[in-house]
C-alpha cells in the first residue's frame, strides 16, 4: 500500500515541542535508541506546555499475521523462546484512531476512553490502560495528554480470529506516530518500524511482527542478519515471487472463546519436558524455511508450516495440565485437505494458531479449484459456514 511509507517523508521541523531540549538535539534522542542499548526509555519526551499541541488524531490500520515457524515459549519481558517467521494478512485488520489533547489540569494519571466499535468498552480500557501505564518511561508525554480510542475490527470480533497482533500492532504504530508528530524523533522510517514493533512486543509477542509488509522473522537467528529477540524484521527480502501473494483462507470451525489463552499456554511450556527439543527443532524448520521461502518451494513450504502447527498443538496436549484446543471439525478438515493434496497433487496446506481454525494457505493460481473444494467439502464444518478470506498484504498503512 503506498500509504505504508508515507510516514517517513513528512517534515516535522515546525513541530517540535521539546521543551528541555532544542531541535538539534533530537538526533540525540534517535541515539537513545539504538539497537545495541535497546533501551527505548527517554525522559526528555516531554510537551513544553507554554507550546501545546493542538487537539489532533493519529489513525493506523493494521493487520494481523499468520506465524509459519510458531512462537510458543517465552521468557522475561516477551521475549521469545525460539525466532518465529509470519506472513503478514491482508484482510484481518484493525483500524484505530487515537485522539489526543493537552490535559487541562495537569495530573500524573493515564486519562483514557476507549470505544470499540463506537461502544465504550471497559474491558479493553482497563487492558490499554494498564498496558499505557507500563509504556510512560518511553512516552512520558502520554500522562500529559487526555486520550480516546477508537478502534474496530475489519472481522467480527466474535469470528474466532486472534486480534491481538492487529490491534496491539495498531497501537504500537499510533503511540510511535504521536511520539513522532510531537518531537520529531522517528523521521528515519527503519527507526519508527523498530521501535514500533518493540512497542507491539511488549503488549502481545506476535504482535512485532505485524508491522512488515509480506513478511517477518522475530528472534535473533544467524541466518537472518539484524534479527533480534526484541522486535521483529522484514523479510520480504526472503520470498519467492509466489508467497507475496499467497492465499490464506481462515475456515471457522468455532468462534468461542479459547478455553486456554496464548499467555497461559505459553507458561505452561516452562513444565513442559518436550520444551528443550520444542525449541530446537524450531530453528532447524526455520532455516529449512527460508529456503523454501527463497526457491518458491510449495511442497517443503507445506510439510514444514504443517508440522509446525501440529506440534504447537501437541506441545498443548503434552503440558501439565493438558488441553486441547483443536476440534473434530479441526481434524476432519485436515483430513480432507490431505486428501485432495494426493488427489490433485494441489500444492495446498494448513496451519493453525492457538485455536480450533484452520488456515488454509495456497497460491494464487489454484484459486478457483481450491474455492471450490472448499465450498463443497470444508465449509460443512464451519461454524455457520463460516470463513474468512485473507491473502498475504503490504503491511499496515496510515489513514
Ligand atoms: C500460537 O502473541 O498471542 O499464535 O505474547 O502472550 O500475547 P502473547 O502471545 P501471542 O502468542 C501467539 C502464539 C501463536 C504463534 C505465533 O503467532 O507465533
Amino acid at each position: 500500500m503506498a500509504g505504508y511509507k508515507l510516514k517517513v517523508k513528512k517534515s516535522y521541523q515546525s513541530d517540535c515541542r521539546l521543551s528541555t531540549v532544542d531541535c538539534r538535539l533530537k538526533t540525540n534522542i534517535i541515539f537513545a535508541a539504538n539497537p545495541e542499548s535497546m533501551n527505548y526509555d527517554n525522559p526528555r519526551l516531554i510537551i513544553d506546555s507554554s507550546n501545546p499541541p493542538e487537539p489532533d488524531r493519529i489513525t493506523w490500520r493494521s493487520p494481523s499475521n499468520i506465524a509459519i515457524i510458531k512462537y510458543w515459549g517465552k521468557y522475561g519481558n516477551q521475549l521469545p523462546r525460539n525466532p518465529s517467521l509470519s506472513l503478514t494478512l491482508a484482510s484481518s485488520l484493525t483500524d484505530m484512531a487515537l485522539e489526543y489533547s493537552l490535559k487541562e489540569t495537569p495530573d500524573n494519571n493515564i486519562n483514557l476512553d476507549f470505544f470499540f466499535h463506537e461502544e465504550e468498552n471497559e474491558a479493553f480500557k482497563a487492558k490499554i490502560a494498564v498496558f499505557l501505564e507500563k509504556m510512560t518511561p518511553l512516552f512520558p508525554f502520554l500522562r500529559q495528554l487526555d486520550l480516546t480510542i477508537h478502534s474496530g475490527n475489519s472481522f467480527p470480533h466474535s469470528a474466532g480470529i486472534a486480534s491481538s497482533a492487529s490491534a496491539m500492532s495498531a497501537l504500537a504504530l499510533c503511540l510511535c506516530s504521536l511520539e513522532d508528530k510531537l518531537f520529531g524523533t522517528l523521521k528515519d522510517g527503519d527507526a519508527f518500524d523498530q521501535k514500533a514493533s518493540y512497542v507491539a512486543r511488549l503488549a502481545s509477542g506476535s504482535a512485532c511482527r505485524s508491522i512488515f509488509p509480506y513478511a517477518a522473522v522475530w528472534g535473533e537467528i544467524s541466518s537472518v542478519p539484524g534479527s533480534s529477540n526484541e522486535y521483529a524484521v522484514a523479510a520480504e527480502d526472503f520470498l519467492h515471487p509466489v508467497f507475496k501473494n499467497y492465499h490464506n483462507d481462515i475456515l471457522i470451525v468455532s468462534s468461542e472463546e479459547k478455553s486456554v489463552s496464548s499467555s497461559a499456554g505459553h507458561a505452561l511450556m516452562e513444565g513442559n519436558p518436550y520444551a528443550e527439543a520444542r525449541y530446537a527443532e524450531a530453528r532447524r524448520n526455520f532455516d529449512d524455511l527460508l529456503l523454501a521461502l527463497k526457491k518458491g518451494d510449495l511442497e517443503a513450504f507445506g510439510s514444514i508450516a504443517e508440522k509446525e502447527a501440529l506440534s504447537l498443538h501437541a506441545l498443548m496436549t503434552a503440558s501439565v495440565p493438558s488441553y486441547t484446543l483443536m476440534q473434530p471439525g479441526s481434524l476432519a478438515i485436515i483430513e480432507k485437505i490431505r486428501a485432495y493434496r494426493e488427489d490433485t497433487g494441489h500444492p495446498i496446506c494448513f496451519t493453525l494458531d492457538a485455536g480450533p481454525n484452520i488456515h488454509l494457505l495456497y497460491p494464487e493460481d489454484i484459486i478457483a479449484e481450491v474455492r471450490g473444494f472448499i465450498e463443497e467439502e470444508l465449509l460443512e464444518h464451519c461454524e455457520n459456514r463460516h470463513m474468512q478470506q485473507d491473502w498475504v498484504g503490504e503491511g499496515p498503512e496510515e489513514l
